[in-house]
C-alpha cells in the first residue's frame, strides 16, 4: 500500500489537473464579454456606435462610414438590429440594417461576436450594400456583398 501511494499521486496529477486548468482558463472570461453595446471600428475604418441591448436583444446604434460609393459628404447614420442573448460562450449571433442618410442606399449586417485568445471582442461579418436601380432590369448589378472585421474601440 505504501509503494502505491507514489503512483496514485502521479496518476491523479497525470488525469486529473490537465481538466482542472482547462476549466480555470474558461472560467476567466466576463460573463459581460460580447455585449455589443459601445464603441467598434472595422478594417476599413468606419466606426460605429451601439447604444443599450434591450431584454429581447434588440438593439439601435449609429454608423460613420469611412467609405461610401457616392461623392456626397458621409454622414453618420441610424442602425437597428437584434443580438441573440449571450450563451455560454458569450459569442452570440447578430444582425442590423443600416439605414444611409446621406444616400438612397440600405445595407444589411450578419456576424458574430467572437472572443479571441487574448480576451478581446471581435465582431466577424458579412453584409449586403444595396444600390437604387431606375429599372428592374438593372437589379442584377444593384447588390454587393462583403466582409468586415469589427474591434471594440474602448472597454467597458
Ligand atoms: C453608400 O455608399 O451607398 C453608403 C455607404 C456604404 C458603406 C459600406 S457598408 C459596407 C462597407 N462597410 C463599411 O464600413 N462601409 C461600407
Amino acid at each position: 500500500m505504501v509503494q502505491a501511494t507514489p503512483f496514485l499521486v502521479v496518476l491523479f496529477l497525470a488525469l486529473v489537473a490537465p481538466g482542472l486548468a482547462v476549466k480555470k482558463v474558461h472560467a476567466d472570461f466576463s460573463p459581460l464579454q460580447c455585449i455589443l453595446t459601445g464603441e467598434w471600428k472595422n478594417d476599413l475604418g468606419s466606426n460605429m456606435t451601439i447604444y443599450d441591448i434591450k431584454e429581447n436583444g434588440n438593439f439601435s446604434g449609429m454608423y460613420l462610414t469611412a467609405v461610401a460609393a457616392t461623392k456626397r459628404e458621409i454622414l453618420a447614420s441610424p442602425l437597428r438590429g437584434s443580438q441573440h442573448l449571450p450563451n455560454q460562450q458569450n459569442q452570440s449571433t447578430f444582425g442590423f440594417t443600416v439605414h444611409w442618410s446621406f444616400t438612397n442606399t440600405t445595407s444589411v449586417f450578419t456576424g458574430q461576436c467572437f472572443v479571441g485568445e487574448n480576451g478581446k471582442e471581435i465582431l466577424k461579418t458579412m453584409w449586403l450594400l444595396r444600390s437604387y436601380v431606375d429599372k428592374m432590369e438593372d437589379d442584377w448589378k444593384a447588390t454587393l456583398v462583403g466582409y468586415n472585421i469589427f474591434e471594440r474601440l474602448e472597454s467597458r
